[in-house]
């Protein structure tokens, strides 16, 4: 039998039975709780979705409260020390590991798509050497649904994965050229003949060298990064990704509306906000100051607090070990110190204790990012390469889950009631 819940509606004394499913109630239920028969229903009223959920899925699993994280079921630890970023984008979408042949020919489909149409770079030589790396991936994501009008059939199978191939290729390179013309240094054609992770590395750094080298811990350290970010369930930006997705628009102006949701400081843009904030405090002796100003409301601490995790983000544990072993090579990252004792004090705080504000995702990962000479501005679209995985499983599956509908939610209208038009002329000032 099917769990329920009973309401009373005190203004009316009416009980109403509504169905429990997975421990959620289905938001239209309440509907038929009314004071009138000519009155709307009842409605949830939940800003930023706080206590909503808007799908079902089956990619990502996170309990915030236990400091879990899984994709497809396996634990993020577990992906993040034996497997690599294009396994996990493959696992993302299709569900299950690939066997070796699936593994290949999805590694060739995916570096096969790196490469950008010609008139694509010659788009992004307009921006201004100053332009903001997010602006330029946004755009230049959107510019690519004008380059693959056939990605405006969605409905159909192999035109979504060869999207999909397409988008988690040419993010690479996109991003890449960000750097490369901000730097006025001439675009790398990607080397396909290297890992996903070593051939970004080839289009941001490749010199005059005839073929670059990447070194192998910095390509691994990327790597683990990669998977560490490439799927959080409902998040700000892939709930974008599915807003713009219910539309049936292309993929590419929905990732490039994911990214821009990506961009703000209280997501994705909060691991350059964090680099910013440790330069500011610049030594250990100042973070007690720091915690004060932060405790009294004048600034957030950057890289603390999550929606979700009420307890350590289980990414930024792998990220603190990696930032350990990419220090080995590049030498230490003289804010770790800084950010260490951040750390150490706001967990003792009770400030901190109380609203279960714990280091996420971004709190470490500039900190590996600048070790690896990555300049701060590009740091966003360093989270934007890997999520781009999830968008799209993301979307996959939302665009053959039959109760999906496209994103439309209500609100209450608090503004004035019907009032006559004035003429301009005589409205007073
Ligand atoms: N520093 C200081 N106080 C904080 C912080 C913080 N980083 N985060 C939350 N609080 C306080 C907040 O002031 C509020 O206190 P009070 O109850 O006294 O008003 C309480 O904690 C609850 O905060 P909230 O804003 O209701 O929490 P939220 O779930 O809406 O916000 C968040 C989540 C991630 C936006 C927020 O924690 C934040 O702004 N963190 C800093 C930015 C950041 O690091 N973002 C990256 C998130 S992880 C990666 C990603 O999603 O991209």
């Amino acid at each position: 039998m099917a769990e329920t819940l009973t309401v009373t509606d005190n203004r009316t004394g009416n009980n109403y039975e509504v169905e429990m499913d997975h421990g959620m109630i289905r938001a239209r239920d309440l509907r038929q709780i009314r004071d009138g028969a000519d009155k709307f229903g009842l409605m949830s009223y939940d800003p930023g979705f706080d206590n909503t959920a808007s799908c079902k899925s089956a990619i990502t699993e996170l309990d915030g409260e236990r400091g879990i994280l899984r994709y497809r079921g396996y634990p993020i630890e577990q992906l993040a020390e034996k497997s690599t970023f294009l396994e996990v984008a493959y696992l993302l979408v299709h569900g299950d590991l690939p066997t070796k042949p699936q593994l290949t020919s999805w590694v060739h489909n995916v570096m096969h798509h790196t490469s950008l149409h010609e008139n694509t770079k010659k788009f992004m030589e307009g921006f201004h050497y100053d332009a903001h790396p997010m602006g330029m991936l946004i755009s230049t994501v959107s510019a690519l649904s004008t380059f693959y009008p056939d990605s405006k059939n969605v409905d159909d199978y192999e035109t979504r994965m060869l999207q999909v191939y397409r988008l988690i290729g040419k993010i690479t390179t996109i991003a890449s050229y960000t750097y490369r013309n901000s730097m006025g240094y001439p675009y790398i054609y990607p080397d396909t003949n290297l890992t996903y992770t070593g051939n970004f590395l080839n289009m941001m750094y490749r010199m005059s060298e005839p073929r670059y080298q990447p070194e192998p811990v910095l390509e691994h350290a990327l790597d683990v990064l990669f998977i560490l970010h490439a799927d959080h369930e409902q998040n700000c930006s892939t709930n974008t990704m599915r807003n713009i997705g219910s539309t049936k628009a292309d993929p590419y102006v929905a990732v490039a509306g994911a990214a821009a949701a990506l961009s703000g400081p209280l997501h994705g843009g909060a691991n350059e906000e964090v680099l910013r904030m440790l330069n500011e405090i610049g030594t250990v002796n100042a973070v007690p100051d720091y915690i004060k100003r932060v405790k009294s409301g004048e600034m957030r601490l950057m890289g603390f607090g999550h929606r979700v995790y009420k307890n350590y983000d289980p990414r930024a544990k792998i990220i603190k070990q990696t930032a350990y072993q990419v220090f080995e090579v590049t030498g230490k990252n003289p804010l770790i110190d800084v950010a260490l004792e951040l750390e150490r004090i706001a967990l003792e705080d009770e400030y901190f204790v109380q609203r279960k504000l714990y280091p996420n995702v971004d709190f470490y990962s500039g900190l590996i990012y600048e070790a690896m000479e990555f300049p701060t501005r590009i740091f966003t679209a360093l989270f934007a390469i890997p999520r781009t995985a999830g968008w799209v499983a993301q979307w996959m599956e939302q665009v053959t889950d039959s109760e999906q509908k496209i994103a439309r939610p209500r609100q209450d209208y608090i503004g004035s009631d019907k009032r006559e038009f004035v003429p301009l002329e005589a409205r007073s000032s």
